[in-house]
């Protein structure tokens, strides 16, 4: 059987406003990205809420400024930013937010049920349910060493309502780099820029661990 062609995802270890700044308006179908929230959930080197240890890092002291956010909607056509209800600020009203229900039912006074996604697509809101607790997971992938891996389940979800299979989809907080494994294995070209090279270097052995590479 002929694999199915797919496009190798780009990427570069650096702080992605320099290359936002660089690149041509509406260039980019689509920015799916999860910024830092600001919360310093990496500070500590442990994530709350199955105690894993990772390295502790300052990445999440503080919130990407408003630049960021003018420059991703200045490059794209459309946006789908996770934490958007952290970033409410420096972003227009919308009617179609994602929220990620995560709720496994099992008591957790101190995590959110739900992350929320702003997005720029005019489109009624969505719920999609996907559980992620620590061996209560829907999406079964690895969990690597970064505090906020996302389920690639939920990018994929992403990929796959809001782009077409030609689509260039691009993420400047790539972390781990689940928006590029979920584009790629869907046939979508990616780019992602991360500014951490522990982190970038996992994101690129999982791109080049998948099957189309
Ligand atoms: C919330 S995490 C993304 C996690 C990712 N969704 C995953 O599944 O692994 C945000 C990432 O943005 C990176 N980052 C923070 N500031 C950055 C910047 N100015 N440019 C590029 N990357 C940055 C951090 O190192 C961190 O890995």
């Amino acid at each position: 059987m002929t694999p199915k062609p797919c496009v190798r995802g780009t990427g570069s270890s650096s702080d992605c406003l320099a290359w936002l700044q660089a690149q041509t308006t509406k260039s980019i179908d689509l920015i799916l990205t999860d910024p830092p929230y600001g919360l310093n959930v990496a500070g500590t080197g442990k994530f709350r809420s199955n105690n894993r240890a990772f390295s502790p890092s300052s990445w999440d002291t503080s919130r990407p400024s408003r630049n960021y956010f003018n420059e991703m909607r200045r490059i794209s056509h459309n946006q789908i930013i996770w934490g958007g209800n952290y970033f409410a600020d420096f972003l227009p009203p919308s009617r179609c937010w994602i929220a990620w229900w995560k709720n496994d039912r099992l008591p957790r006074l101190n995590f959110a049920d739900c992350e929320l996604a702003w997005t720029s697509f005019d489109r009624p809101a969505y719920v999609y349910n996907c559980r992620w607790r620590s061996s209560v997971r829907d999406s079964k992938e690895s969990l690597y060493p970064h505090p906020t891996q996302k389920p690639l389940a939920v990018m994929r979800w992403c990929v796959e309502q809001f782009t077409e299979p030609d689509a260039l989809i691009a993420d400047p907080f790539l972390g781990t780099g689940t928006t590029a494994v979920a584009a790629t294995a869907l046939g979508r070209r990616c780019i992602g820029i991360e500014s951490d090279r522990e982190y970038f270097d996992i994101a690129a052995r999982r791109l080049s661990a998948l099957p189309c590479f």
